[in-house]
């Protein structure tokens, strides 16, 4: 790809802040118009800070109004449907969340019933640090990382019941790498729903090819059917659940954001809570040695009904390096992958190895490059010390963007961005891209 002269040009940089505020619904933004019409978890707290950068208390309310959606039982679901949409399925009615799971019975916003990768902390905490001590007061601070606490104990405990240090996830939905080929095996076990009648809406604005296929969705459905069935309860969602997987990318995000909220609850003077967190971040660590397969020198995913490694190398596989969660030589062997499949011309970083036999350079989470996991890995790398690589793969991600657009992902190729335009949380990496040095 040619580069670009200026990656910083103030149009794009004035572009990324027009398209926050054109997705802007009143204090959330949704990920982009119609495809995605509500607000989503992990895009809502990458999307916070986008508008840090210029408009600090905006910043601050997005992550209030995500908040809002959260359950009594401290889980944070990964859509919050603030208002209807005729233009998205499945929505809130298909979800149907039972009125006793939410807080505050009235004033509740309707949910989906599972979570999503909970890089909030560590958003908070950026904004913590970048920020000016008159945007949020601490007491206010200190109840958004209780909450945040909250969330992450509720993981720990309905998605890993047995103190392992890894939790499942139940959904592809909730990894946020939906189709990716690391579920394809465990997606076997799920048969398709009954539901015959059902009508996509995503097919009916983005081309197919983007976008998962007929019988991956059947099993979403059916999945979410049998989550609903159960009421969304794991004390309810038995041990034989078609679906239950180790994501490694959800593990090292969580890990990532124990150790923000850990730095943040020490201002505090939190101690127990401190406490609790580093226990978690301890048994954690140990935890991650079981994903790392040292025959090819790679982490991987893990299915929990079979117990197997998935040994498909997908972006996901790199996180542990955001989770400051990998030992020198893990690092070192991350990093050859990495070049080599840089070697061979290929941008950093598809979500999907190009050497993987089912990679699809346009199909969604199957070989695209997404920009705000290319944020995180760039942010391990140099976090780690491996500057250049960071560098370069900071570089390319500003280069994609400026080329060719603000799309929801990109051919590792650089020819063409695809799904969604005008997509938020591409516009906050891109500022958030532009100020790391
Ligand atoms: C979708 O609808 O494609 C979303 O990724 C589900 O969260």
């Amino acid at each position: 790809m040619k580069p670009k002269e200026n990656l910083y040009h103030n149009s794009l940089i004035e572009e990324a802040h027009s398209i926050l505020r054109l997705n802007d619904r009143g204090g959330y933004t949704v990920p982009t118009e119609r495809l995605y019409p509500y607000q989503w978890n992990w895009d809502s707290a990458i999307c916070a800070m986008g508008w840090h950068h210029f408009d600090e208390a905006r910043a601050w309310n997005e992550i209030r109004m995500l908040l809002k959606g959260q359950w009594a039982n401290g889980m944070l679901p990964h859509i919050i449907f603030h208002q209807d949409s005729p233009d998205y399925f499945p929505n809130a009615d298909v979800w149907n969340v039972p009125k006793k799971c939410f807080l505050d019975k009235v004033e509740h916003p309707q949910t989906s019933g599972i979570s999503q990768p909970p890089v909030l902390a560590t958003c908070v905490r950026k904004l913590q640090e970048a920020g000016k001590e008159s945007a949020i007061n601490s007491s206010e601070l200190k109840q958004i990382c209780m909450k945040i606490l909250k969330w992450h104990r509720w993981f720990w405990s309905a998605r890993d019941p047995e103190n392992t240090g890894l939790v499942s996830i139940l959904h592809p939905w909730e990894s946020g790498m939906d189709n990716s080929p690391a579920w394809d095996k465990s997606l076997v076990r799920v048969p398709p729903t009954l539901n015959s009648s059902y009508k996509r809406q995503d097919t009916s604005l983005i081309d197919s090819s983007q976008r998962p296929l007929q019988k991956e969705y059947d099993r979403y459905l059916y999945l979410v059917e049998k989550l609903r069935e159960k009421e969304y309860d794991s004390n309810k969602i038995s041990q034989d659940f078609p679906f239950r997987v180790i994501d490694i990318g959800l593990n090292s995000i969580l890990q990532r954001s124990n150790l923000d909220l850990l730095a943040l609850m020490d201002q505090f003077g939190m101690i127990s809570e401190c406490h609790e967190l580093k226990k978690r971040i301890e048994l954690a660590r140990d935890a991650f040695a079981e994903l790392w397969d040292p025959k090819h020198e790679h982490f991987y995913n893990r299915d929990e009904i079979s117990g197997e490694l998935i040994r498909v190398s997908t972006s996901a596989c790199f996180l542990p390096l955001f989770g400051q969660l990998a030992n020198d030589d893990q690092v070192l062997r991350m990093v050859s992958t990495l070049e080599k499949w840089a070697e061979q011309q290929f941008l950093l970083v598809p979500s999907t190895s190009p050497f993987d036999t089912n990679y699809e350079p346009q199909r969604y989470w199957r070989g695209p490059i997404w920009p705000h996991v290319n944020w995180m890995i760039s942010e391990g790398l140099k976090e780690y010390g491996h500057n250049e690589l960071s560098k370069k793969i900071r570089m390319q991600t500003l280069e994609l963007i400026s080329k060719l657009g603000f799309h929801e992902y990109y051919h590792p190729l650089g020819e063409s961005g695809f799904g969604g335009d005008s997509f938020s949380w591409t516009a906050a990496v891109y500022l958030i891209l532009c100020k790391t040095g």
